[in-house]
């Protein structure tokens, strides 16, 4: 069977999610992609450090160029977070021809650009579906689910952190900074966190999701960018009096009669009636109306160690069926039996 070799660069929260996850489902993952994945090594800053996954010592190095220039290594997958040295070891793994795999969404805003076009130079690939909205796989739902669409609006809530926090304050009367404890316990804050606090994280979000429906790189500065921490329970009490909620929403919108794209990130007040403003604690949720298909709503966990890790393995698996050069399998041999049972179940109901 062919082996497809796997390189981390960073191994927190996510790389070693992505490593307990691939280790957890190898024999299944194998069965579907066709190929045996193996996990080379992963790159920390320090070798030291207590860690929730155990791996063999020899399996750690604090080098990342022993990722990136690594001839076996196939697909890296760039977890580091941060813009400098995050963007030289990608430009360096795209140029030696290796896939490369992010959820660095702040690498992504400002340097996407230079970081595609090396991709395409190079003949090959970067994929991204876990910079934006963990659990939606939003990225592929853009590229290909709705690919015939021209998007008039896309708005929806992509911090975990912000909504997480926004909804306990709602619920449990709490000011937020009672409650940023918890969500950094569930390892859903930034180690910079303003970025969750401030609106930055998910202002870079929506500058990716505007750049994937419209084809431009709109820049932070140009965008209004507002974060959650001026909200107190006295706005949430009058949103509640209006029969809304109070939701950090990233809202791009474009008319066509003027061509006119607009693209912000602040909180609003969002009635209760909307489907979107029952997205609660870390979910994320985006919603998209396109010309063709009318309006689409994808929920799903936004941040988080398993959630995220969902959508690096998607990306590692569209790396292996590009590498082999096969289209995704539409059914796998494994799951026919499963089919089979399901469907003796619909007809004994
Ligand atoms: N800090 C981010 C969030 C993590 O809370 O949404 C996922 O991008």
């Amino acid at each position: 069977k062919q082996v497809i070799r796997i390189g981390l660069l960073g191994f927190g929260t996510v790389g070693q999610g992505v490593w307990k996850h691939l280790q957890g489902n190898d024999s299944a993952l194998e069965r579907r992609l066709g190929v045996k994945l193996e996990l080379v090594r992963a790159a920390v800053s320090d070798l030291k450090k207590k860690r929730e996954v155990r791996v063999p010592a020899s399996r750690l190095t604090d080098d990342p160029y022993a990722v990136v220039d690594d001839p076996s290594i196939d697909i890296v997958c760039e977890l580091i977070g941060g813009t400098k040295l995050a963007r030289t070891l990608t430009l360096r793994a795209l140029k030696a021809g290796k896939i490369v795999v992010s959820a660095n969404k702040a690498l992504i805003c400002k340097h996407g650009e230079e970081i595609f076009s090396a991709a395409r130079r190079a003949g090959t690939h970067y994929f991204f579906e876990a910079s934006v909205a963990g659990g939606i796989p939003i990225i592929k739902t853009l590229r290909e689910g709705l690919v015939a669409n021209r998007f008039s609006l896309i708005y929806g809530i992509l911090n975990g952190t912000s909504n997480y926090i926004l909804t306990r304050m709602e619920r449990e009367g709490l000011s937020f900074p009672d409650i940023l404890d918890d969500a950094r316990s569930l390892g859903y804050v930034e180690a910079d966190e303003s970025l969750d606090l401030d609106g930055w994280d998910a202002a870079h979000k929506a500058v990716i999701l505007a750049y994937l429906a419209h084809g431009r790189w709109v820049k932070l500065k140009e965008m209004l960018v507002e974060g959650i921490r001026g909200i107190t329970q006295y706005d949430i009490a009058y949103a509640r009096e209006l029969g809304c909620k109070i939701k950090l929403l990233a809202v791009i919108s474009r008319d066509f009669s003027t061509n006119c794209l607009s693209v912000r990130l602040h909180p609003a007040l969002i009635s209760k009636r909307e489907l979107m403003a029952s997205v609660d604690e870390v979910y994320n949720g985006v919603s998209l109306t396109g010309d063709v298909v009318g309006t689409t709503l994808l929920v799903g966990r936004g941040a988080g160690q398993d959630a995220t890790s969902s959508a690096v393995i998607s990306d590692i698996a569209d790396a292996v069926y590009l590498l082999k050069g096969v289209p995704a399998p539409f059914i796998c041999e494994e799951d026919e039996d499963v089919y089979a049972a399901l469907g003796a179940e619909v007809e004994l109901a």
